[in-house]
């Protein structure tokens, strides 16, 4: 199936509600166990002098859960939509989980962000993302960003859709989405669907692109991960 590109940004408040309000914890806590293991296996703890960024987070799903996972460490989360951001500070402000002391958030597209900008007293040692990379049109910018924000020792972490072989399979993943989602969710994931990027396209523009520290795992048939050093 070809690409489709869809808006970077998720600015529509009701698409931004929608997506708020729908549960995903199941992935998200086996996004968190997921980073967790490979931190593991890699011997890394991560601790005060750590900063962890999760870039496009959206209503802060993930970034709440990695400040709770590391709560001495600091949590960045970064998105250019700005319904997206008041809504993260929303949910973080009636949170009572005293943990997300350590959590921020700032609205700057992934493209603006510079590493002598605002946020980077520290180095980055984690930099995740979820359900971001479909978002980009050129996968040149999420990979320019990536290699801006790490260091030698940055850990990358970022999960994704995969693109569905055909049109047919597209449709009935959209079909199964929309018995428990609204219309504006199943929209906007049939929309993501469309514009998720494939297995190949991934690991040629790495093995193209001299990021051979990185590498894309398959998960299911449904998902990828780029995972390493950058
Ligand atoms: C599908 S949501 C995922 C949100 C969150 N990571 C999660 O897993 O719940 C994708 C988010 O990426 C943001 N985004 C897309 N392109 C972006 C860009 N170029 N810069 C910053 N944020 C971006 C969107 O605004 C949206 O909030």
């Amino acid at each position: 199936m070809e690409r489709v590109p869809e808006p970077e940004l998720m600015e529509e408040k009701e698409q931004v509600i929608s997506y708020d309000e729908a549960d995903f914890s199941e992935g998200e806590v086996n996004l968190i166990n997921q980073i967790n293991q490979y931190l593991l296996k890699k011997n890394i703890s991560l601790g005060e002098k750590d900063l962890i960024v999760d870039l496009g987070c959206g209503p802060g799903n993930i970034s709440e859960k990695l400040a709770i996972k590391w709560p001495n460490t600091a949590v960045v989360g970064i998105d250019g939509s700005k319904e997206m951001i008041l809504r993260a500070e929303y949910n973080k402000s009636i949170s009572n989980n005293q943990k997300l002391k350590n959590l921020r958030y700032i609205c700057s597209d992934i493209k603006d962000i510079k590493l002598n900008n605002f946020l980077f007293k520290k180095r980055i040692s984690l930099l995740v993302s979820n359900s971001l990379i479909h978002h980009i049109t050129n996968l040149e910018d999420f990979f320019n960003t990536i290699r801006i924000l790490s260091s030698n020792n940055t850990v990358n972490f970022h999960k994704d859709l995969k693109r569905p072989l055909d049109e047919k399979s597209a449709l009935e993943l959209k079909a199964q989405c929309s018995i428990k989602y609204n219309e504006i969710l199943t929209n906007d994931y049939y929309a993501s669907l469309r514009a998720s990027y494939t297995f190949k396209e991934l690991k040629n523009f790495i093995s193209e692109n001299d990021l051979s520290s990185l590498d894309v795992f398959e998960e299911g048939e449904n998902y990828l991960i780029v995972y390493g050093n950058v």
